[in-house]
């Protein structure tokens, strides 16, 4: 993070964020890893990959917050679970604009209640890029435009819509609900910048529905949330 930071501080005075997962380090036991390799096998043998059991499950989250605090960026902006109320005042003391992600309304309002200044509307079309942290998986599977919509209208922060947006009407759809900003992940994958691999770095035919050019890790969380339905 230190690194990251003072990289682009040399490159530009422009204000930048962070974004952090929020996660407690799991410990999971072997069978339920068994299962998920299990699971994931024939997504990683479409790529002619193995799945294999990572050396380190996650980075130690409030050793992360600490270095955040340190390093100020403009913005820190959060997914996969919340802040408590006095790590927002911490980041707010730092000088930071808190950003949370939500993929249901309780979440957005949850983030609201904890101070934060901002909040990443984060629809089903996001597939296997949300986290939900408050309730059912399956229960979150709520669309960009709705989620949107609600969050505008109910809250009194600024909300940004992510999921399944890739072009200037899907855009200008998610500002018409109210939405102040989009945050946009997959349209970026096939940009020069992008360091995903040759194979599928190739331009996608336009126009294209965007759940199809979501990436494998996508599809599977929709399919595992529409199969259990
Ligand atoms: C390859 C990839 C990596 C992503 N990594 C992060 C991340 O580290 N933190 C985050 O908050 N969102 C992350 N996202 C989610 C995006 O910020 C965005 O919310 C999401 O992709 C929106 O859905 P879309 O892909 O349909 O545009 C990632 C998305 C993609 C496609």
């Amino acid at each position: 993070m230190q690194e990251a930071a003072s990289a682009v501080r040399k490159a530009t005075d422009r204000p930048f964020g962070m974004n952090l997962f929020v996660q407690k380090t799991p410990s999971p036991d072997a069978a339920t890893v068994q299962k998920a390799i299990e699971r994931l096998a024939p997504l990683y043998a479409e790529f002619g990959l193995t799945p294999s059991v990572p050396a380190q499950w996650c980075e130690d989250f409030n050793a992360q917050f600490e270095t955040l605090l340190a390093l100020k960026p403009a913005v820190a902006s959060f997914t996969f679970g919340i802040l408590t109320q006095p790590q927002v005042d911490q980041l707010h003391a730092a000088g930071c604009h808190v950003i949370g992600t939500a993929t249901t309304f309780a979440e957005a309002e949850a983030w609201q209640a904890v101070g934060a200044d901002a909040v990443v509307a984060s629809g089903m079309e996001s597939g296997g890029h949300r986290g939900t942290f408050l309730g059912d998986f399956q229960a979150s599977m709520i669309g960009t435009l709705p989620l949107v919509a609600e969050c505008a209208a109910r809250l009194h922060i600024p909300v940004i819509a992510a999921g399944g947006i890739m072009n200037g009407s899907s855009i200008a759809a998610a500002q018409s609900l109210g939405a102040q900003a989009v945050q946009m992940g997959t349209a970026f994958l096939v940009c020069p910048e992008s360091g995903i691999g040759p194979p599928t770095a190739k331009p996608w035919p336009q126009p294209r529905p965007a759940t199809r050019a979501a990436p494998a890790s996508t599809r599977a969380a929709t399919h595992a949330a529409s199969s259990t339905r």
